[in-house]
């Protein structure tokens, strides 16, 4: 981390250090635009996160922790990316410890997932969530597949493109009502469970520690405690051997939990340890470019969205991500791409409105 500020001091800067780094993730953005964006979301997501904790209402998630089979979810996650729209005649889906995507040019696209016999869900997720990322890359117009702009734009570009098919699709209730009859084909432990029942179980809240077992609501909280230690850490307003405290002061503010040790608190992700300083910030730009894109974009020019979701054939929405968003490839800056697909330039706004729509519903909030 000490490393990265002499980086930045190198690449050269001139409002802040860290819009240096930040600019190798998300070209073009600065902390001046960010912090806006961020503070809104934050104040936002804890306030409606004090709503769903004093209504108290307990979710029942623990037929989701049942037994699956792994043949079987391997089965339906490869049959699932496939109607999701990737494309196995240009890429393979494989099996690792953390699930990633990794691509030579368009046309050689590879995934991985991860399998556990008692979380269901971990697999189907991690599946949706890369392909996201993989349809994206296999979008790119062979006209720009061998040159400098052949590949997505940037991590957080790429982010929304994963986080639209996991959460804004994958999660919605027209989702699970079109995938559950074919999950419970496989394993009939689910037969029994409604539709509505299945919908609230994998959008459970629960404050916690650890950032990639979030849920939806609270992940970007865990994102912008992240971005602001790293910040201000790179900006030289803390020293390194503050880090802990600050961390566990913000996740005590922000998510009302705090960690025992180092291991379940600042030093439980591979980006400080591996340098990549200014890399978090883009899983947070991703939900919202994501919501912005649904709302100013999806909606208007698809209106009949809500029952293509439900229909279970999601081509015509895939569709609209590859003309607006996927063969752009890299042509044009973040902030030109979003203002091109939305009519306007990032705002908070439209997820703080997809969070709020969302489970106030859920919650009865
Ligand atoms: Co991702």
């Amino acid at each position: 981390m000490q490393f990265n500020r002499k980086i930045a001091d190198y690449i050269g800067w001139e409002e802040t250090r860290y819009d240096a780094l930040l600019d190798l993730y998300e070209p073009g953005m600065k902390v001046s635009d960010i912090d806006k964006v961020f503070s809104e979301v934050r104040d936002g997501l804890v306030s409606i996160l004090d709503r769903i904790r004093a209504k108290g209402s307990e979710v029942d998630d623990s037929f989701l922790h049942d037994k699956f089979d792994k043949r079987l979810q391997e089965e339906y996650n490869r049959e699932l990316a496939e109607r999701l729209g990737f494309d196995f005649e240009a890429g393979v889906i494989a099996v690792s410890a953390h699930p990633f995507t990794t691509n030579f040019g368009n046309k050689d696209v590879r995934i991985t997932t991860r399998y556990d016999e008692n979380d269901l869900m971990m697999s189907v997720y991690s599946t949706i969530h890369e392909a996201g990322h993989a349809i994206y890359e296999q979008n790119i117009p062979d006209e720009l597949a061998k040159t400098n702009i052949g590949g997505g734009v940037s991590m957080g570009i790429h982010e929304s493109q994963s986080r639209f098919y996991e959460n804004i699709v994958g999660r919605s209730r027209g989702f699970i009502g079109a995938e559950l009859p074919k999950l419970a084909e496989r394993f009939p432990n689910l037969s029994k469970v409604s539709p509505d029942e299945f919908h609230k179980a994998v959008n459970k809240v629960m404050p916690s520690l650890i950032r990639i077992e979030a849920d939806e609501l609270t992940y970007s909280l865990h994102i912008i405690i992240r971005y602001e230690i790293e910040k201000a850490f790179i900006n030289g307003e803390v020293d390194f051997n503050e880090l802990p405290k600050l961390w566990s002061a913000k996740y005590r503010e922000y998510l009302g939990v705090e960690p025992a040790n180092f291991r379940e608190g600042v030093l439980q992700d591979v980006h400080w340890a591996g340098g990549m300083i200014g890399y978090f910030p883009s899983y947070a730009l991703g939900n919202l470019y994501g919501a912005q894109m649904l709302y100013k974009g999806i909606l208007r020019d698809l209106p009949d969205y809500n029952e293509i979701v439900a229909s279970g054939d999601l081509r015509r929405i895939t569709g609209w991500l590859k003309d607006n968003i996927h063969i752009h490839g890299g042509t044009y800056k973040p902030s030109v791409l979003i203002e091109k697909a939305t009519g306007e330039a990032l705002s908070a706004s439209y997820f703080l409105r997809y969070i709020e729509e969302k489970y106030s519903k859920l919650y009865g909030i």
